[in-house]
């Protein structure tokens, strides 16, 4: 952990629609922000696969740690503060290092009755803002806390959008992509309207498409119109090396070769993370 400059810049990475690329995204930001000199933790509350943590290639040995408790689900018990203060490095226990220069807090299988677990907390200001409380209270030290969720509403969800007060959404070219910027608009009003928070779109990118191409463009066009303050400055291109990359538990960023459109997608990830950094500070 390094030393912590003010309050750290938190972002969550959200669209009520699966397999868009948050997870990805959320493990990009981070490597590219830790190369532009920020601590970063990422967090990982998108479901107890540990998508996150197998992008770093760690999800082996997360899942055989014997000692597994407290985990990321812990944090959002009511004795989470009376754990926290008897168990010897509660906290540290739940970090990890990701290899490539961001810390992070791996999924757990216990993340499956988080919603639940959410659900019968009857006042809402509290089941929406146990995530926000643990951070504040325990994690020290970052410059940057990325929040990867799952791909639906929940009250998991809601705690990730809620801790940062702002959504980073991937969106994927094809037929409905109109349909899943305008869904994540009204999602965000009814969640403000239910919280009484403000939520910022801080940034809407549009992933899997090439931008050179004509179609890239008319997107890239078509959503700046709709979504002046948060499109993304880069698109990030469709590249069959974020797969493989993925499947090696990597990122990009730790390509020996990587090819054209891996470096490509590179740069994307880079420039929209410090647009990102600015947007949010
Ligand atoms: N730009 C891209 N080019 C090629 N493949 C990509 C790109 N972005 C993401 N993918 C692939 O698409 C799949 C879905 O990505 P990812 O897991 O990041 O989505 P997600 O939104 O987190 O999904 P879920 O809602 O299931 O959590 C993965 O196999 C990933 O490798
Ligand atoms: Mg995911």
């Amino acid at each position: 952990m390094g030393t912590s400059r003010g309050d750290p810049v938190r972002a969550s990475f959200f669209l009520d629609k699966g397999g868009v690329g948050k997870t990805t995204a959320a493990a990009h930001f981070g490597v590219a922000l830790h190369e532009q000199g920020h601590d970063v933790l990422l967090i990982d509350l998108a479901g107890k696969q540990g998508d996150l943590a197998k992008h770093f290639g760690i999800w082996p040995d997360v899942q055989a740690a014997d000692d597994d408790w407290p985990n990321i689900a812990t944090v959002f018990q009511d004795q989470w503060p009376a754990i926290a203060e008897k168990v010897p490095n509660a906290v540290e226990g739940l970090i990890w290092d990701t290899g490539e220069g961001p810390d992070i807090i791996p999924a757990h299988r216990e993340l499956d009755g988080l919603d639940d677990l959410l659900g019968n907390i009857d006042d809402a200001a509290d089941r929406y803002s146990r995530l926000d409380a643990f951070l504040n209270g325990y994690v020290d030290g970052y410059d940057v806390v990325l929040i990867d969720l799952p791909g639906s509403t929940s009250n998991v969800s809601y705690n990730g959008i809620w801790a940062a007060q702002n959504v980073v959404a991937p969106v994927l070219p094809g037929s409905f992509e109109e349909d899943q910027a305008a869904e994540l608009r009204s999602d965000l009003e009814r969640i403000e309207k239910n919280q009484g928070i403000t939520i910022e779109l801080a940034m809407l990118m549009i992933n899997g498409i090439d931008a050179q191409t004509k179609a890239g463009r008319h997107f890239q066009e078509e959503f700046g119109a709709e979504y002046p303050d948060a499109i993304a400055p880069a698109q990030v291109c469709s590249s069959q090396d974020i797969r493989n990359a993925q499947l090696d538990g990597r990122t990009l960023f730790a390509l020996e070769e990587p090819s054209a459109t891996a470096e490509r997608a590179i740069e994307a990830y880079r420039t929209n993370a410090a647009e990102l950094m600015e947007r949010l500070t």
